[in-house]
């Protein structure tokens, strides 16, 4: 567990260690999250790759969960953060890129096919999360059983509301989303998680006891062997 004094060492610690993974593994699996947590982690990437002299062309990314009903052109999607966060400023090609497609005509087809191409690529190899303050990872609301795969989720109004802040109001986010399962996180070889301010300590703490729960999913990753937190001091101490 790594402890840092705030966000801006935390998205410097964890831009640090994915760089790492990338100068051992060209081919490297990077699964990534979205949400207001890695933006500074992706920030700093860029910053620390602009000087750096790494060939990039081989990576691809796996995204955790993408909104059911939205076109990949809406603002608030997933794809769209990508594209700013990441492919856009590193110049990635898109065909590096592997995303749910929320508006797929079957959705529980695109769940495995989803599923299927993260095995395809021989499964993840550094997979980067946030945490929800009910201790979500990806979209696996609490009690999601602990062998789901990539699957359709209902978001819980506690999601919505949370993630009201990037729509114009609650009514605008959507009600459904696909997710990768935990049984898929869990595969992963390896993981870090990020964690910063005050609204996430109750989520951190129940990781941090060290307690596998089902009302806080995260606390499986105690069960990874190679998994590292990154927290910041107020997710830490709240
Ligand atoms: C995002 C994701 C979510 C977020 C979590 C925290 O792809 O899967 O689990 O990581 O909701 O979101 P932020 O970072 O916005 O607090």
């Amino acid at each position: 567990m790594i402890i840092t004094k705030d966000y801006t060492q935390l998205s410097e610690r964890a831009a640090e260690l994915i760089i790492d993974h990338m100068k051992n593994n060209p081919s490297l699996v990077l699964g990534a999250a979205t949400g207001d947590t890695p933006k500074g982690t992706y920030t700093q990437l860029i910053k620390k790759l602009n000087k750096e002299d790494l060939d990039l062309s081989e990576i691809k990314t796996v995204n955790l969960d993408e909104y059911v009903g939205l076109v990949s052109e809406h603002s608030q999607s997933y794809w769209t953060y990508m594209k700013e966060y990441l492919y856009n400023p590193l110049n990635l090609s898109y065909n590096q890129a592997i995303i749910p497609n929320g508006k797929a005509e079957d959705l529980h087809k695109e769940c495995e096919r989803y599923e299927q191409e993260i095995n395809r690529l021989g499964g993840i190899d550094l997979q980067i999360l946030g945490i929800g303050r009910n201790g979500h990872i990806g979209f696996n609301e609490p009690y999601t059983p602990f062998d789901s795969r990539t699957h359709v989720v209902q978001l819980t109004e506690n999601t919505r509301k949370a993630n009201a802040r990037f729509f114009t109001g609650e009514e605008e986010v959507p009600e459904r989303a696909i997710t990768v399962g935990i049984s898929t996180i869990m595969k992963s070889k390896s993981i870090v998680l990020l964690a910063s301010g005050q609204e996430k300590a109750s989520a951190v703490q129940a990781v941090l006891n060290g307690q596998v729960d089902g009302a806080w999913p995260a606390t499986i990753l105690n069960n990874h062997p190679d998994v590292t937190f990154i927290v910041d001091e107020a997710a830490k101490n709240g």
